[in-house]
């Protein structure tokens, strides 16, 4: 279920500055006009980066996949004045992919922004289509792994030290309920919209948006003039964290502002974690940091490239 805010009233005015209304707010119980409503997504990002102590001067890698909410943080820091620079990551999954980096590549040349594609075949010499059925495990978890890495490379090879990523209100909140629900206390920690940098070889992780609703940003680009790609992963259909996300929707069209007042609640009072390193080491095979000898990416890899030649598997159904 995904949330759409009740239509506007007639005549309803903006209650900044009484033009026309063009976006309802319920959560927040207010009206604006869209140029009020830009400026409101603008001051939440930019609160988020004066709560974090992000100075302007600070170069910023933002990962970008070509949906709404990496092309909204992008245009959004760009509009603050951030130097940054997107970075897309190519899993190569059929039409998806493409499409990605073709929202990417229009939004990029329109706002005259650096970017560059890395392809996940690069790194393993693998695509996620060609994974997926070499292996049990989930594909997303496989492929958020794979992200990460590549994502903490790209970023110590191009010389960034923080990453922003476009997870959005609803997607902070759903984690935290879904963590909750299974009592996965081990990951409350790392549960924090700025996670600085513990490493020379990971970089910040940076989450502006973390104050914004994903019906928000799909408006920011719809007022923005932003094209992003409208198919989602045809992979990720049926996740338990879209369930999860759907009832958070569900009590919020019910009682509006329970997604942020969950949210926030939890962040009051919480500092950035700070990370033990102390069995922390470099991957035998690749140098990444890595918890083991062979980090998780470098052992996929060799799982892999041990059945290369073997008959590729059948399509599932
Ligand atoms: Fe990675 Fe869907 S985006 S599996
Ligand atoms: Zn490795």
């Amino acid at each position: 279920m995904q949330l759409t805010p009740p239509p506007l009233p007639a005549g309803a005015k903006c209650k900044r500055c009484s033009g026309r209304g063009q976006m309802r707010l319920p959560s927040h119980n207010t009206i604006f006009c869209s140029d009020c409503f830009l400026l409101f997504c603008r001051n939440a990002v930019a609160k988020a980066m004066k709560k974090f102590g992000i100075p302007r001067e600070t170069d910023l890698l933002v990962a970008v996949s070509g949906g709404k909410d990496s092309l909204a943080v992008w245009d959004i820091l760009n509009e603050l004045g951030y130097r940054t620079r997107g970075v897309h990551v190519n899993l190569g999954i059929d039409t998806f992919s493409d499409e990605s980096v073709r929202a990417v590549e229009e939004f990029a040349s329109s706002r005259n922004l650096p970017w560059s594609s890395h392809s996940i075949a690069d790194l393993l010499g693998w695509t996620i289509d060609e994974i997926r059925p070499r292996t049990r495990r989930s594909i997303c978890s496989i492929c958020g792994a794979i992200k990460r890495q590549m994502l903490n490379r790209l970023a110590v090879d191009l010389g960034y030290g923080t990453v922003v990523s476009g997870h959005n209100l609803d997607d902070e909140a759903g984690r935290l309920l879904g963590n909750i629900l299974r009592n996965r206390t081990q990951y409350f920690d790392k549960q924090y919209p700025y996670l600085p940098s513990p490493h020379p070889r990971m970089p910040a992780k940076l989450k502006p948006l973390y104050r914004l609703e994903s019906h928000e940003l799909r408006a920011y680009c719809h007022f923005a003039s932003i094209r992003p790609h409208s198919a989602s992963c045809p992979y990720a259909r049926g996740a338990s964290s879209h369930k999860v996300k759907e009832a958070l929707n569900l009590l919020e069209t019910k009682m509006p502002g329970t997604k942020r007042d969950f949210l926030f609640s939890y962040l009051r009072n919480r500092k950035p974690p700070q990370t033990d390193l102390s069995e922390l080491r470099l991957c035998e095979k690749c140098g990444a940091p890595s918890w083991l000898p062979v980090c998780s990416v470098c052992a996929l890899k060799a799982q892999l490239d041990a059945k290369r030649g073997e008959p590729e598997p059948r399509p599932e159904g």
